[in-house]
């Protein structure tokens, strides 16, 4: 019985063949078992000399199958090694990898131009209130202004905001009418208006502001030349023309040649030669006060511009919608290598 179960042993090839001898040895119906369970019938003088042999071929039965299941459990492993081996002398496969939205882009490099002349980052929730929206900034209720701006309301004095010119009001208020502020702020604005090639219900905003002691228009000049030439080119100018918000007084827009042809070709302007890109003007007294900041000390200015706008300029885009259908193909384009 011990030799042929241990010759058994060493001819099994797997696990599984192993597990079949054990049982038919050592299992409950197994053959040693049997002889375990006949003791019974054998003498008083027989028992323990067969009891001590059956122990001992049970033991070494045990200790064979012990022995030959590591080995075999070794060889299955060095087999799954084998088999999972990765060729990494084959090519790899090209992944698809993702990059920032054009807007995303536009939006950090214009943030960063204006970080490098001082301006900190600052930001404002989407669902405003009527307060900071329309009130702080000089547009009380009834004013005729408010029509200029479509608003999403979400209940009477909640709303999705039209504009990122809250933000202006929120950091003044913050910083409680003591110091100065320098600050622009970029993000999502929505409006009522039915989608076309240059309107979009949601589109995003850029705001900056200015406040400190004799803070000037021509400061405000200054900045957006240095702003226009740094996003569009040495070879723009600007041209500020009168406007109407009602946070500012005076207001302006403003304009930049496009007349311009360089390496990359001609911009995508027609007519008279300039096109509008921004909102602006000085920070309207009521605005400043309302905010904590006394207007004979401190005067400010402020503008906003719409990065999708500026992307359109910059890369002959023509339809607004395409910043927001997701069209792979278009996004793709502007992803730097
Ligand atoms: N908030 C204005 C708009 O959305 C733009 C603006 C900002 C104008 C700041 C003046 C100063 O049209």
């Amino acid at each position: 019985l011990q030799s042929e179960a241990l010759e058994k042993i060493k001819a099994a090839e797997n696990l599984k063949e192993l597990q079949e001898i054990k049982v038919a040895y050592l299992g409950k119906k197994g053959s040693l078992t049997k002889v375990l369970k006949g003791m019974g019938k054998l003498t008083k003088e027989e028992r323990p000399v067969v009891g001590e042999i059956a122990n001992r071929v049970r033991e070494s039965i045990t200790e064979a199958l012990e022995n030959k299941s590591e080995l075999l459990e070794k060889k299955a492993l060095e087999e799954q090694l084998e088999k999972e081996a990765i060729d990494i002398t084959l090519p790899g496969r090209p992944v698809n990898v993702g990059g920032p939205h054009l807007l995303t882009s536009i939006i950090e490099e214009i943030e960063d131009l204006f970080i490098g002349m001082g301006f900190e980052v600052r930001e404002g929730p989407e669902v405003e209130t009527d307060y900071f929206n329309f009130e702080a900034l000089n547009l009380p209720q009834g004013h005729p202004a408010r029509d200029m701006q479509d608003t999403f309301y979400i209940t009477n004095e909640l709303l999705l905001r039209t504009h990122t010119s809250p933000v202006q009001a929120r950091t003044m208020r913050e910083y409680k009418g003591e110091k100065p502020v320098k600050m622009i702020c970029s993000g999502k604005v929505y409006r009522r208006d039915t989608d076309d090639a240059t309107h979009s219900h949601q589109f995003t905003q850029i705001e900056g502001l200015f406040v400190d002691k004799n803070v000037r228009m021509s400061d405000l000049k200054g900045i957006l030349d240095t702003f226009a030439k740094k996003m569009f080119g040495q070879e723009r100018k600007i041209r500020l023309r009168p406007s109407y918000f009602p946070f500012t007084e005076p207001s302006v827009e403003m304009d930049i040649s496009c007349k311009v042809c360089n390496g990359d070709g001609c911009s995508v302007c027609k007519g008279t030669g300039w096109i509008e890109i921004l909102g602006a003007g000085m920070v309207h007294p009521n605005v400043l006060e309302m905010a904590g900041y006394d207007p004979d000390i401190y005067s400010g200015f402020a503008f906003g511009m719409g990065p999708e706008r500026i992307a359109m300029l910059k890369y002959g885009v023509n339809d607004i919608r395409q910043f927001y259908t997701n069209d792979i193909r278009f996004l793709k384009q502007y992803h730097k290598a």
